[in-house]
């Protein structure tokens, strides 16, 4: 089994620790491109379907080779290659990780692939051709005009993202409705508008376990009955890995996957059935060409022209080096509301650990904390934080040159929005009033896709998963379980018991006292 070394115990560290102090801390961004007049070519990087201009970032092209040398000396494309061949890198749960293979054509098989593979992906693509014959056939069924998802994390961040950003190529005759919140304002508030006979409720659920689902597919199966539905195998379909714990809830049209895809990295899966009922079966299949092209190139670029490694090597000299503790993410596309809060878990579950593979604690930061809101509104908004707050927020953008509406004026503007921000950031502008001075010199990436589509899209998820694979891994964690999670969901099934006895012996004295509290009916 292959285990990376952490980057902040191998000999480049040291080094970028002295360069970071002589000269990094120090770079000004706006001398640096009058030095080099190729920076803009250096620093632009593209990759299938997506090109990135990281020019506008803290760093030049020492620093850049300090921080491949970092890459290699930690191992970073043997644990790559592990990943994609399918050993088990998630080794807390001994578990391999292989969303990958979820997009891979089907008989492809890559050097060093480990036995099962080729098992492993018959069954990708026979669960994949039923799901997608499932879509159509509800696409076609015109009874059903509603189709509501309930699930949480990711079982349903993934699918709600996608089917927001692709909202261009949606079947116009479904609505389509998440549900994630156990607070039943959300739930109640679908089903008022919903009759049981044209609803399609998909239960989607790794384990099948997870309290909120659980409680809101009992309310969604009470609902179905009490309108007089009857047909619950019609309108009820399971997507999980514990298919027995589908059927025990009395769910008998499945689709399953695998303990190797990551929740929050499933909507590759069966996961992805809403979204394959909004975009049809030729949509998904595009959207994973779009993730595989992705993967392609992030297995066989050159480390130095990669681009998921460029990124998360940027993400490392920002968070260890800098020390910026967050990201901001701005979509310069109102389709894309969803994609913050999508990146939210992809990044903050995968890589907010600060224990290492071999159990040692890391003397290093982790994941920033990942923010945002589409472009246009944030500048209304936090954007002044941005440019003139006293930390420094990396702001990473992501445009797409052509629009799918048809108003004129528009796109340039949003544009022209976009490229003013990355602009206003670096180049800033000096007053004497200090309330209006802009220091400049403050970092921002952006991210251009030529339309935003089913492709495109798979191929800038695809894109995010792997950069958060490069920094994690070179922090020698394991990005792929979520053990921070588990806490917090052991504590609410004891406050229930202690809700229901009144038992608060053992209690801190703040928990006691607000369950006291709660426990008194509200007036
Ligand atoms: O509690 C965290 C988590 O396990 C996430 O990792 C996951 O995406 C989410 O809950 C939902 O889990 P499931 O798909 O098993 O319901």
């Amino acid at each position: 089994m292959f285990m990376p070394l952490r980057c902040d115990q191998t000999t480049p560290w040291p080094l970028l620790q002295a360069h970071y102090a002589d000269r990094g801390r120090h770079l000004d961004m706006r001398r640096a491109f009058e030095q080099d007049a190729d920076r803009f070519a250096h620093f632009s990087q593209s990759a299938p379907h997506v090109f990135a201009d990281l020019s506008k970032n803290l760093w030049d092209r020492d620093s850049e080779a300090l921080l491949l040398d970092l890459a290699r000396a930690t191992g970073l494309e043997a644990h790559r290659n592990a990943m994609f061949a399918g050993e088990a890198i998630n080794t807390t749960e001994n578990r391999a990780v292989l969303h990958t293979l979820l997009r891979r054509p089907a008989n492809v098989a890559l050097p060093g692939d480990v036995p099962e593979t080729a098992q492993r992906l018959a069954d990708v693509h026979s669960t994949l051709n039923a799901m997608l014959a499932f879509a159509e056939e509800v696409r076609s069924d015109t009874t059903i005009t509603d189709v509501v998802n309930i699930g949480i994390g990711g079982s349903d961040l993934g699918p709600h993202m996608a089917v927001r950003a692709l909202e261009e190529f949606r079947i116009p005759s479904k609505r389509f409705h998440f549900v994630s919140n156990v607070d039943g304002h959300e739930l109640h508030h679908v089903l008022q508008g919903l009759k049981a006979e044209n609803t399609l409720f998909i239960i989607a659920s790794k384990t099948f376990t997870t309290a909120e689902t659980m409680m809101n597919a009992r309310s969604a199966l009470a609902w179905f009955t009490a309108q007089g539905g009857q047909d619950v195998a019609g309108h009820f379909v399971a997507l999980s890995t514990n298919l027995e714990a589908t059927r025990a809830l009395g769910i008998t049209t499945t689709f399953g996957f695998w303990d190797w895809v990551g929740g929050r990295y499933s909507l590759w899966s069966a996961i992805g059935l809403p979204m394959a009922i909004a975009i049809g079966e030729q949509g998904f299949r595009e959207f994973l060409a779009g993730g595989h092209a992705m993967d392609e190139h992030f297995r066989t670029a050159p480390l130095a022209q990669n681009l998921p490694v460029r990124l998360g090597l940027l993400d490392v000299w920002y968070r260890n080096f800098y020390g910026f503790t967050s990201r901001c993410v701005a979509p310069y596309h109102a389709s894309m509301c969803r994609y913050a809060a999508y990146l939210q878990q992809l990044e903050m579950e995968s890589n907010g650990k600060r224990v290492a593979l071999d159990g040692s604690t890391l003397t290093c930061a982790t994941s920033p904390a990942i923010w945002g809101e589409p472009g246009t509104n944030g500048q209304h908004a936090f954007f002044q934080m941005l440019h003139q707050g006293a930390d420094v927020l990396p702001l990473e953008i992501v445009a797409v040159r052509k629009a799918s509406h048809p108003l004129p004026g528009h796109q340039q503007k949003v544009l022209a929005n976009a490229l003013a921000q990355t602009q206003a950031l670096m180049v800033g502008k000096a007053s004497d009033d200090g309330h209006r001075h802009f220091p400049g010199n403050r970092p921002s990436t952006l991210i251009l896709l030529d339309a935003l589509t089913p492709t495109t899209l798979g191929a800038l998820i695809a894109l995010q998963e792997h950069r958060v694979f490069v920094s994690g891994s070179l922090w020698g964690i394991n990005s792929f379980d979520q053990w921070g999670v588990e806490l917090g969901k052991v504590l609410a099934k004891d406050l229930e018991t202690r809700w229901e006895s009144g038992d608060l012996a053992g209690l801190d004295g703040s928990t006691a006292g607000l369950l006291q509290m709660l426990r008194t009916p509200a007036v």
